[in-house]
């Protein structure tokens, strides 16, 4: 069932629809809401005997590469903030090539959907020499990632095909934002948000399926830019991850040059490159960085910029002031979560963009699903 396309043309267009699903096997029997105490609370069976020295460690290091590095970023704030612990972050090839610090009071956590990405499992053998306690987080079962961490848990998305991770990389975010729950445990100081987290894990399946209608609107923006020979992204907070996997999937799979980019260095540089002709999408949903968005979106405006922006529904006339722009409205979310939803309308982007480019979706030059190489 999970390796046919059904009555999808592509595997990676069936992986995107079929998110509302892959995220629901994702969390099934790990939240628990309800019951006779009536908590709300996330169980990882896979971690229950590590919380202890999670907690205490000296600091939590996220390593991968592309997609389920994005994912780890995505997922980076709610982790800080829950857990009281330092987050930073590695690409695994990276790590190795500075032979940066590992110590064996660090958690390190290795996320890879294969759980074969030869970066990522030569970093996990490096933090395992420096003993730290390693976690995988990966989509398959008996990979050599899954096998050499200490501990870890599985996305179960399901098998993806297409080269291009898109189910993985939500149900990436959601796995980690669980972690980012049980590591922080039941403070009372933080009960509220945490229930407010897990009823938006709940509801998330029904709000994909409702991004999901962006497919039509999705498509008429990728006519309109099948021709560019660039695309920028600008994101930050919780949504710099989405702008740098938004352009990943672009840049991937419709061979279209696409940078993701920091909203807060724009003005270090990329603004130079703004004209009446390059295209920018901006993520300005709702969250704590929204005013500074629009500031952006100002900016960009007052340098006759082709924006493009992404915002939570109905803020459509407060994001574009005279109708300046074209807008994709997005159903809003908890915070933390919220990159789940952004990330899908630029999937669907990168799409139709290479079907009406006419490249190959699931299979592009060059790439292979698993990168077993160095
Ligand atoms: C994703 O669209 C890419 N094909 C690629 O960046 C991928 O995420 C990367 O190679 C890591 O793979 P992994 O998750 O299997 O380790």
């Amino acid at each position: 069932e999970q390796i046919n396309k059904g009555n999808y043309e592509h595997y990676m267009q069936k992986e995107i629809h079929e998110q509302p699903e892959s995220l629901k096997t994702t969390m099934r029997g790990r939240l628990i809401r309800g019951g006779s105490c009536k908590a709300k609370t996330v169980l990882l069976g896979g971690l229950k005997d590590h919380f202890k020295t999670i907690r205490r460690s000296r600091r939590i290091v996220f390593i991968g590469c592309g997609t389920s590095y994005n994912a780890a970023l995505a997922a980076r704030p709610i982790l800080e903030e829950l857990s009281g612990v330092p987050v930073t972050m590695e690409i695994a090839s990276d790590l190795l090539d500075r032979q940066g610090p590992i110590y064996r009071e660090d958690t390190a956590v290795f996320v890879s959907q294969s759980g074969e990405t030869a970066d990522t499992l030569q970093a996990l053998e490096y933090a395992l020499e420096n003993g730290a306690l390693c976690v995988g987080i990966t989509n398959t079962v008996g990979s050599a990632i899954a096998r050499h961490t200490h501990c870890g848990v599985h996305i179960n998305a399901g098998v993806e095909i297409g080269v291009a991770s898109t189910k993985a990389y939500t149900s990436q975010i959601v796995v980690m934002a669980m972690l980012a729950l049980a590591i922080g445990g039941d403070t009372i100081s933080s009960q509220t948000r945490r229930e407010a987290i897990i009823d938006g894990l709940f509801d998330l399946p029904n709000k994909v399926r409702e991004v999901l209608n962006l497919d039509q609107e999705m498509k008429d923006l990728a006519k309109l830019l099948i021709a560019e020979q660039s695309l920028l992204v600008f994101g930050r907070g919780y949504n710099y991850a989405t702008a740098l996997e938004g352009a990943l999937k672009v840049k991937e799979v419709a061979l279209m040059h696409s940078e993701g980019m920091l909203a807060g260095e724009m003005k270090h540089g990329p603004l130079a490159l703004v004209d009446e002709n390059l295209p920018i999408i901006v993520i300005a949903t709702r969250d704590s960085c929204f005013s500074k968005q629009q500031s952006v979106i100002q900016q960009l405006h007052a340098r006759k910029g082709r924006v493009i922006v992404m915002c939570s529904k109905g803020d459509a006339v407060s994001v574009c002031p005279g109708g300046l722009g074209r807008v994709i409205e997005v159903p809003h979310v908890e915070d933390c979560l919220q990159p789940v939803i952004n990330v899908v309308p630029l999937q669907l982007l990168a799409y139709h963009l290479t079907v009406l480019r006419g490249y190959n979706v699931d299979q592009p030059r060059n790439l292979a699903k698993s990168v077993t190489t160095q």
